[in-house]
């Protein structure tokens, strides 16, 4: 059974050049690219987007640095799509959480500049490829 899983490279992976490195591991563990976008991040859409942080003591920092460049979003589908990437991407703790060889373990140092996001199950991921990509 095929899913399909919504993935943003974050402005700190776009400003760093990582694009092409998180791309190329998508491809390579065999997910299949079926959107991207070089997009500009509103406040309406960050806010909907991490809707489930809007209490947390850094929302506004969270969305102060979703809105602060462009971001890539992806859509990657094959078998166990989320939990493909998130495996990918590592732990949110780019130090502490993130397994070695991971994107966020080998390019991140801060939580809050941990490079990707990844939908973290296929309930969350269908919301999600439906807010970023409605057309899809
Ligand atoms: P979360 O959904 O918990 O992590 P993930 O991206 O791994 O699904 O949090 C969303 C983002 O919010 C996270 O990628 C980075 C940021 N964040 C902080 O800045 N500080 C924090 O303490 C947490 C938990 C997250
Ligand atoms: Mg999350």
């Amino acid at each position: 059974m095929s899913e399909r899983s919504l993935v943003l490279v974050k402005p700190d992976g776009v400003s760093r050049g990582l694009v092409g490195e998180v791309i190329s591991r998508i491809e390579r563990k065999g997910l299949k690219l079926v959107a991207l976008e070089l997009r500009n991040v509103d406040r309406s859409l960050a806010e909907q987007h991490y809707a489930e942080h809007a209490e947390r003591p850094f929302f506004g920092d969270l969305l102060e640095f979703i809105t602060s460049g462009p971001v890539v979003a992806l859509v990657v589908e094959g078998p166990r799509a989320a939990a493909a990437f998130r495996q990918l991407a590592g732990g949110t703790d780019p130090v502490e959480k993130a397994a070695p060889g991971s994107i966020r373990a080998d390019f991140g140092l801060e939580v809050q500049f941990n490079l990707v996001h990844g939908s973290d199950s296929p309930e969350s991921a269908e919301r999600e490829v439906k807010l970023w990509f409605p057309d899809l």
